[in-house]
């Protein structure tokens, strides 16, 4: 019997489809019997709901990038602590919309934070937890980039202060999540995201099904 569950991190950049992605994967799980727990970050938690407000305001333009990458990881610490390990000590299957790598991507590289601060931060809010798989979603940056548009349509100036950063800014992300994937290749499964929801999550299923 396991002792843990197991815990499956989604990745992608905005727009990537990640989140369909995630939902339909824990529904199928669902579907077999599985006892699934959706996490997201930022959010998950209630403090995690607070400070994803302030991350994704886009009036909050003034935000630093130290303080955006602190905060990023203060909703961490509390989704680590208060949902994501007990589920994982209760063999639950945890699926999570973004985590550390994240981090690497948008603040580490995006942001230009280096690579060693996001990871010593990790090392103080994730009390040692690593995902044990990571799905990244990997479409192009005008696609994603054009779906979360379409998205931000209905919720215009609320959650957009991240997807309103340059292409420039959303190329050099989606070109550090194929550098990450590259060199955890183990751990990451690169899902082709273009195609209908259903054509994706095939291949989501293909990749993951033996490591549940
Ligand atoms: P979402 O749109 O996938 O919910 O993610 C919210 C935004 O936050 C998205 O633009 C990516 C960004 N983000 C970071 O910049 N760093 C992080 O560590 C996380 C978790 C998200």
């Amino acid at each position: 019997m396991q002792t843990r569950g197991r815990f499956i991190t989604f990745e992608g950049i905005d727009g990537s489809g990640k989140t369909t992605q995630m939902r339909i994967l824990a529904e199928r799980l669902r579907r077999e019997g599985r006892e699934v727990l959706e996490a997201v970050e930022p959010g998950g938690t209630e403090v995690g709901s607070q400070i994803r407000r302030i991350l994704l305001d886009s009036a909050n333009q003034d935000l630093r990038p130290t303080a955006e990458l602190l905060l990023y990881f203060a909703s961490r610490a509390q989704n680590v602590e208060q949902c994501i390990l007990p589920a994982l000590s209760q063999g639950k299957i945890v699926l999570c919309d973004r985590f550390t790598d994240s981090t690497l991507a948008y603040q580490g590289y995006g942001r230009g934070l280096g690579e060693e601060t996001v990871l010593t931060l990790d090392r103080i809010a994730c009390q040692g937890l690593a995902p044990d798989l990571t799905v990244l979603v990997d479409v192009d940056v005008d696609t994603g980039l054009a779906r979360a548009r379409v998205r931000n349509t209905g919720t215009a100036g609320s959650e957009t202060r991240m997807d309103d950063q340059s292409l420039d800014f959303h190329r050099k992300v989606r070109e550090a999540y194929l550098d990450l994937a590259r060199k955890h290749a183990g751990r990451f499964r690169i899902i082709d995201g273009r195609g209908t929801p259903e054509t994706v999550a095939a291949r989501v299923w293909e990749s993951v099904a033996t490591h549940v």
